[in-house]
């Protein structure tokens, strides 16, 4: 039999139990991972957490200390990196410089020994997929940092990897630059149906771009799932902070139901209601996470007996769209509200030194950690 029984498989890419010590330090601390096939996976953590050494591992430039890694059901461990049926695009690019857009492309598939025909019809195809038949003839030197990119990508890509890998692709780029590259690169990669996994330490970047999102920290995976499950569930404080801002309350369980709990909480000198049920008990400690946008802001008291608090607004931040306002709670905790300013009707929007309330839904509070 040649093929392998598929449940020892479920996924494309398989991490188990990665481990990576450089000396007695540990940059990746025991990584289990799937990847499903065609997917765009982004690792998503603060600057030395491990993200490129676990990309690097993948990659086959470095090799892991402990764990198995397999893809399509091959075992990768041992294979060095020009074995692997992966490509990665660094973020330098590291085009030759000496050769034409053109001629970066076909090297490699030189290199596999195809034949001259065969290779412009792919080096076509790809400069036609990255919109880059244009400039085939120029230099790296002569292209801009965008066109530089395109290329590298399509240079990555041309070989027709199983796996491949970026890290830190926009890294070079300016903030305008990034976001129409970040929809770019997203739509060629699914074009191909190639499997991706990126490395960033930009949300936004991952949110725009992946399927599905690792929140890396010190060595380790603190959650895995898709941009919206990470924003709107995030298993812990840790990640509810590390993606957009968020207000996170404390509070102590007072009443326990099967549909619904009550916790009294210092920082709104108030309750808090959770609209559904909770494996807690009577006096347990809980942390709460309201995201800034599904708060809202009232001149008079909301009716609602609970999730709600006075404040005075302490600062107002106009960023376009939105406006994010502080308000100063009478405990001292400073809420975060944003309301977006198409919806603002009022005809007198709420200004600095104003006592407003602050309150939300049931369904908004989201349970992040229990103490
Ligand atoms: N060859 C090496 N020898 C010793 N320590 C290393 C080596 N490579 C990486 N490290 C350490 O491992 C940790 C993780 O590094 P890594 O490059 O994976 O971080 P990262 O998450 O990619 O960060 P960044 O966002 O800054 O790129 C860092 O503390 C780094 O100093
Ligand atoms: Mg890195």
């Amino acid at each position: 039999m040649m093929s392998e029984p598929v449940a020892s498989h479920p996924s494309f890419l398989n991490l188990n139990g990665i481990v990576k010590r450089f000396g007695d330090f540990t940059a990746v601390d025991g990584i289990d991972l799937t990847v499903k096939q065609g997917e765009i996976f982004a690792l998503l953590g603060s600057s030395g957490c491990g993200k490129s050494t676990l990309l690097r591992l993948l990659g086959g430039f470095d090799q892991a200390t402990e764990g198995q890694i397999h893809l399509d059901g091959e075992c990768l461990n041992g294979l060095p990196a020009e074995q692997r049926p992966i490509n990665m695009m660094f973020q330098s690019y590291a085009l030759f410089p000496h050769m034409t857009v053109a001629q970066n492309l076909a090297y490699g598939l030189k290199r596999a020994g195809m034949k001259g025909r065969e290779i412009a019809i792919k080096v076509d195809d790809m400069l036609e997929r990255v919109q880059m038949a244009h400039l085939s003839g120029r230099k790296p030197s002569q292209l801009s940092g965008g066109q530089q990119q395109r290329v590298a990508l399509a240079r990555a890509l041309i070989k027709g990897p199983k796996l491949l890998l970026l890290d830190e692709p926009m890294g070079a780029l300016d903030k305008k630059l990034r976001a129409h590259m970040q929809l770019e690169i997203t739509r060629i990669i699914e074009d191909l149906g190639v499997t991706c996994v990126m490395v960033t330490h930009d949300q936004e970047e991952a949110m725009t771009m992946a399927d599905r999102v690792a929140i890396m920290d010190a060595g380790r995976i603190r959650q895995v799932g898709t941009p919206q499950e990470i924003y709107e569930q995030p298993n812990s404080r840790f990640v509810a902070e590390f993606i957009g801002s968020v207000n996170v309350l404390r509070g102590v369980v007072e009443r326990d139901r099967i549909d619904a709990v009550h916790l009294h909480c210092a920082e709104l000198s108030g309750n808090i209601y959770i609209g559904h049920g909770l494996t807690c008990h009577i006096g347990q400690q809980l942390s709460v996470a309201i995201r800034p946008e599904k708060a809202a802001l009232s001149r008079h008291r909301p009716a609602q007996s609970e999730n709600l608090s006075e404040g005075e607004i302490v600062d107002i931040a106009y960023m376009g769209a939105q406006s994010v306002y502080h308000v100063k709670l009478s405990s001292g905790f400073v809420f975060i509200v944003n309301l977006l300013n198409s919806q603002r009707t009022m005809a007198l929007p709420y200004q600095w030194g104003e006592k407003v309330w602050v309150y939300w839904a049931p369904d908004a509070t989201v349970v992040t950690e229990a103490q």
